[in-house]
């Protein structure tokens, strides 16, 4: 049971809380691999996305999940809503509401912003990515892969490589695996590495190498151009150089080791082709596994009041 109004970050979830929606979502990922889209769960509730940034795989696997449990997914973009007339997000809420929606998933690039909504509507809102902040779906479906593969959480040593300073996934990872007992190491150049991640928690290892030995799992994270003021690293080149991660560098983790990255991948840069579409790589069953966990979301917060 999910005894909550909204998720706006895994910051305050418990170890129980998780454990729950991760149950949840692998009976959800049981029917879609079974091919099971007729759920009634949602059935006359309706589900907003909310989206003020782009997105591929968090706007398509929220709407696919309201859909596959019998809801009405309505996708409002900034680009083409009453914002682009100057109306302010409490306002855009506060219409939403009127129309009696149940839950509002946002996408925004101000951390924050979600906090805000949440506290001016009454329907669910769920952070589908907040500037540099949080992004709760994302490290629940990443659990959910490694949950999967390994049969558990507690004692895996977690990889995670790239611009963690701009990165919401890997702060959201942060609290999720550490909550859920793993061991999280982190490698990024100096200035994409924020000074307090050990203070949350993270070992921050001092080579790639020191990060990837003994990894049950390996995380490239995407190097955020849109949000860097320039200058952070030399080049995209230098960068797959030395912080990227290549079949070499694999080879120090686990034999049965997974590659995670959240996508969208930049090919080449935090990862090579070879572990992108390698045998190690989980990329894809990490998509199958945010429409699940976000199907379990909708239905446990829809309906836990
Ligand atoms: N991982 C992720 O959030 O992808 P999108 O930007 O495509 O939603």
């Amino acid at each position: 049971m999910l005894q909550r109004k909204d998720l706006i970050d895994l910051n305050g979830l418990s170890e129980q809380e998780i454990t729950a929606i991760l149950d949840r979502a692998e009976e959800m990922k049981q029917r879609l691999r079974r091919g099971e889209k007729n759920g009634t769960e949602l059935k006359g509730k309706s589900v907003i996305t909310l989206f003020y940034e782009n997105s591929t795989r968090t706007r398509v696997s929220f709407e696919l999940a309201t859909a596959y449990l019998g809801g009405t997914p309505v996708h409002i973009s900034a680009s083409s809503s009453s914002v682009q007339k100057g109306e302010t997000l409490i306002d855009t809420g506060k219409t939403l509401d009127a129309m009696h929606v149940d839950a509002i998933v946002m996408r925004h690039p101000m951390s924050g912003a979600p906090v805000l909504l949440a506290k001016t509507v009454s329907a669910h809102v769920i952070n589908g990515g907040d500037g540099m902040n949080a992004h709760p779906t994302q490290a629940l479906l990443d659990m959910l892969s490694m949950r999967e593969k390994f049969g558990r959480i507690r004692g895996l040593k977690v990889a995670i490589l790239g611009d963690i300073k701009h990165s919401r996934v890997a702060k959201s990872n942060l609290f999720g695996l550490t909550t859920m007992g793993a061991e999280v190491y982190m490698y990024a150049p100096k200035t994409l590495i924020p000074k307090d991640m050990d203070k949350l928690g993270a070992h921050i290892a001092s080579s790639r190498e020191e990060a990837v030995e003994g990894a049950d799992v390996v995380m490239g994270l995407r190097i955020q151009l849109e949000r860097q003021q320039g200058g952070l690293f030399p080049s995209l080149g230098e960068y797959s150089k030395f912080y990227g991660v290549n079949e070499n560098l694999l080879r120090l983790a686990k034999p049965d080791a997974i590659v995670e990255h959240p996508g969208p991948v930049n090919r080449g840069v935090e990862l090579t082709d070879g572990l992108i579409d390698g045998k190690s790589s989980v990329i894809e069953d990490q998509v199958t596994s945010g429409v699940a966990v976000r199907m379990a979301l909708l239905d446990m917060l829809c309906n836990a009041r």
